[in-house]
């Protein structure tokens, strides 16, 4: 059988055999849309989307260049459709790029350069999430939605606020896609260690930016891999600057790209699984939560169903240095939240 991509194999048994699988009746259609299609993410992205039997249709959105990216990635030889909508020139692209989705994911915006931190693209980002998600409240309010856009412990709020001024909020079918911290995460555990990284799970926990991004190192499965505390430091450096990493390597060109396309690919097939009805879908995000008092956003453990998250299963027994990393993020949230709440108010 073909296997779209055997590199995708992880150490559980949903990697690749899960393609193989039946997920649900031949009828459960599955329409994802994909708001940025053009862009650094956007591209690879919906290339490995196309790859997935778990996608039926594929809508491409950008303001240019749309349709040369859906024409080429239409004649690869996959199951599903695709179709490109450019919103430059089409004032009803949103319109009918959203309608029926149920999978709305937005990697729209801009992408740091050198010596720029995630809140600097605030000014810009926050009115193309606002905007877009304005459009999803109008056309596809039932739809979940993964905002990958930056900062995201901002546009997350931004994205809620908007659908509440819509009267059509859902807490349960918005996230925040913060796999890629998990991902890396994954990696820079195997290397330490040598160890396969499709054997490793690390959560992730807090938010996507700087220290509020909180690998949880005590919970890592497989249990009984131990650090010192050099190497836990250095560990937890490395995942939180990650993407600094990225940018400063590129070098004035952009940021994450391709380790992003695939994290976010991969948590946009749980989401998939879980609206076709398969059961134990585990990820984190950061999503609308109670996990922490006195913050409405923060990303943990979530059980994902059909209709979003099913269960927020918290952050688990934190170790009292890992309680330390959350109370000393607490601050940074709580200003990036504030700050997406006051923008959509300012310009209700
Ligand atoms: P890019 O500039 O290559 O692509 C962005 C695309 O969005 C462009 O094609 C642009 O035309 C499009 N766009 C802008 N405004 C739009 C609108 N109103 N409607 C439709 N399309 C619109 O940027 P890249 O590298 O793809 O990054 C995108 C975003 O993802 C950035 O904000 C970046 O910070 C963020 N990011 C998030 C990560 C995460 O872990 N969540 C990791 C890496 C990047």
């Amino acid at each position: 059988a073909f296997q779209p991509f055997p590199t995708f194999a992880r150490g559980n048994d949903e990697w690749p055999r899960g393609h193989a699988r039946n997920y649900g009746s031949s009828d459960t259609c599955v329409q994802v849309t994909v708001l940025g299609a053009s862009g650094g993410i956007g591209q690879p992205l919906s290339l490995l989307l196309k790859l997935s039997p778990l996608v039926s249709k594929l809508h491409l959105v950008d303001i240019k260049h749309t349709l040369g990216v859906a024409a080429d990635l239409s004649h690869i030889d996959t199951t599903s459709t695709v179709k490109g909508f450019t919103t430059e020139k089409d004032e009803k692209a949103l319109e009918q790029s959203l309608t029926g989705s149920h999978i709305v994911i937005i990697p729209a915006g801009v992408p740091r350069k050198p010596g720029m931190s995630r809140d600097d693209l605030f000014n810009i980002n926050a009115s193309v999430v606002r905007d877009l998600v304005t459009a999803c409240a109008c056309f596809c309010p039932k739809a979940l939605i993964g905002v990958i856009s930056n900062p995201i412990n901002s546009t997350v709020p931004i994205a809620a606020e908007v659908m509440k001024l819509s009267n059509v909020y859902d807490p349960k079918k918005i996230f925040g896609i913060t796999s890629l911290d998990l991902v890396r995460s994954n990696t820079f555990v195997a290397e330490l260690k040598n160890l396969d990284p499709a054997d490793i799970e690390v959560p992730v926990i807090g938010g996507h930016a700087g220290k509020t991004i909180i690998p949880v190192l005590s919970q890592i499965k497989p249990s009984g891999i131990c650090f010192t505390d050099d190497e836990a430091a250095k560990l937890i450096h490395r995942i939180q600057e990650a993407g600094t990493e990225v940018v400063k390597a590129k070098a004035g060109t952009g940021s994450a790209t391709l380790s992003m396309a695939y994290a976010a690919a991969r948590f946009t097939f749980s989401l998939c699984k879980a609206l076709k009805g398969e059961p134990n879908i585990y990820e984190w995000a950061y999503v609308a939560s109670n996990i922490v008092d006195c913050l409405s956003h923060f990303s943990s453990k979530l059980l994902i169903g059909k209709d979003g998250v099913a269960e927020n299963l918290g952050n688990g027994d934190l170790t009292k240095k890992e309680q330390e990393m959350v109370n000393n993020a607490l601050e940074d949230l709580q200003k990036s939240i504030e700050k997406g709440v006051e923008f959509v108010k300012k310009s209700a």
